[in-house]
């Protein structure tokens, strides 16, 4: 039995409990993190599969993402580029694969104009968008009312062009079909990277990786922590009160603290029996939070072929089963890898069949971009996140229709001494790495202030 008195109960080990914690106790007060998984990182996993060394979750870093290469610089890590040498490969509604460069895909000349013509509104409407309060729009409601994929069909009647510019949200971003959420979501997802336009450029988005692994900047914050973090610990009870909270772990861990930060996703907050119960506001709001859901699929071969064809890797296909592909080979390794994404609908009818069939469907689909060679992978591994206990889902959560605007202003709010952080609920850098490290910095230095009154 362990019984300890902290300021700060921490529940969570990814890159928002890691970096607040780290925070309070360089500002001199005391942390417990507890961790419900047996190891750090969360939704940021390196692992080594059948000799291959994989990013089972998050890897890419982009520019503008100011807290995540702060931190990777401040921790010593080093970073290098995603290969992007050669020509792309699109796929459209004519089934074949064509080859381009840019990022416009090639697609027939009326296609192109209605792709440009609604990057062009997105963009507007983005930049009127603050991803910290997307409910605070004017014409939040509105926007909230209308799902994406109708909003996108009242703009042009170019299905392809539609798809196409579907996918770079809801196939590519929030994993869930884009008749599931909301224009306003979209505006949050593309105003978290800068623009639209920004999530269309794939050497923007997808620009760099962590040397090692991304997972590495928890584990080097966790470090820092020492014995501060408790893994198998899983948060069953939280009794909270004026006078702060009592957290109840796995491992008979009971930790006594003035404030909790809950950093985890907000699926798992029901997980966790508050004692008493959270407000009316946090029962309903959290129902309203949902993750999607993506295969990420790794597929390793003794070199990469692709690149002696003139080819970068990047495929984007919206009728395809992977919908999008990149060369993702390791730093410095002769082998070659290839990363491919199975989103929502396509990931819940693959899962339907057995490991084997699966394996094919999905080989096959890759091989309608690089030819017959990508059938025959050394190593084959598909993150499923939707598996994970702790998880449930990728890549993060969203609000479902109509719910961004409902209810979104409170999603940050404490409730008595317990806080919130997490990507999920983080302005910019939302559902990323940066945005999970974002908000462990936003809810430790509040929690600082307080600790100071
Ligand atoms: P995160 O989920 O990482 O950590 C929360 C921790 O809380 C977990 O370790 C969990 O076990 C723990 N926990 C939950 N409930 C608990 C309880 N009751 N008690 C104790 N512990 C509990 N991002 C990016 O920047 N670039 C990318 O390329 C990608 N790609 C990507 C691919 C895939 C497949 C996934 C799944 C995700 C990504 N992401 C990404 C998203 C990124 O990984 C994600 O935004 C961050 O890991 C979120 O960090 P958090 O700390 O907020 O939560």
């Amino acid at each position: 039995m362990t019984e300890i008195t902290r300021d700060v109960v921490i529940i969570g080990a990814g890159p928002a409990g890691t970096t607040a914690a780290n925070q309070l106790k360089k500002a001199g007060l005391s942390v417990a993190v507890l961790e419900a998984r047996d190891r750090v990182g969360g939704r940021t996993w390196t692992d080594i599969i059948d000799g291959a060394m994989l990013e089972i979750g998050g890897q890419w870093v982009s520019p503008d993402q100011d807290a995540l290469i702060e931190t990777i610089e401040e921790l010593g890590l080093e970073t290098y580029s995603r290969y992007r040498e050669g020509e792309s490969i699109y796929i459209g509604a004519d089934g074949e694969a064509h080859r381009y460069t840019g990022d416009i895909f090639p697609v027939a000349e009326q296609t192109k104009a209605a792709m440009l013509a609604l990057i062009e509104q997105l963009d507007v409407l983005v930049a009127e968008v603050d991803p910290d309060e997307p409910w605070a729009h004017p014409r939040a409601e509105e926007y909230d009312e209308i799902t994406f994929a109708d909003w996108l069909a009242q703009q042009t009647d170019d299905v392809e062009a539609q798809d196409n510019i579907a996918l770079f949200i809801a196939g590519a971003m929030l994993t869930k079909p884009a008749k599931a959420f909301s224009l306003l979501q979209a505006l949050l997802m593309a105003a978290s990277a800068g623009s639209f336009s920004n999530l269309v450029d794939e050497d923007f988005i997808l620009d760099k990786r962590v040397v090692g692994g991304l997972q590495q900047v928890s584990i080097h914050l966790a470090e820092r922590l020492g014995d501060d973090v408790f893994l198998n610990a899983p948060v069953r009870t939280l009794e909270w009160g004026d006078d702060g909270v009592v957290a109840h772990a796995d491992g008979d861990i009971t930790v006594r603290a003035r404030y909790a930060i809950l950093a985890h996703a907000p699926v798992l907050y029901e997980r966790i029996s508050f004692v008493p119960p959270l407000p009316r506001r946090q029962h309903q709001m959290h129902q309203h939070l949902s993750m999607g859901f993506v295969i990420k699929v790794h597929a390793v071969y003794d070199r990469p072929f692709w690149r002696e064809q003139g080819l970068s890797g990047t495929a984007f296909g919206p009728y395809e089963l992977s919908h999008e592909a990149y060369d993702n080979t390791n730093f410095e390794d002769e082998r070659g890898t290839l990363v491919g994404f199975v989103s929502d609908k396509n990931a819940d009818g693959v899962f339907e069949l057995t490991a084997e069939e699966r394996k094919a469907r999905i080989l096959e689909s890759l091989s309608h971009y690089y030819g017959d060679e990508a059938k025959n992978p050394v190593v084959y591994y598909e993150s499923d996140w939707g598996s994970e206990e702790w998880t449930r889902g990728a890549y993060a959560a969203s609000f479902d229709f109509g719910g961004l605007h409902r209810y979104g202003k409170d999603v940050r709010t404490a409730v008595g001494p317990i806080h919130f952080a997490c990507s999920d609920i983080a302005g910019a850098g939302y559902q990323h790495v940066d945005g999970a490290i974002r908000m462990g910095r936003l809810v430790a230095d509040q929690l600082i202030e307080l600790a100071r009154a």
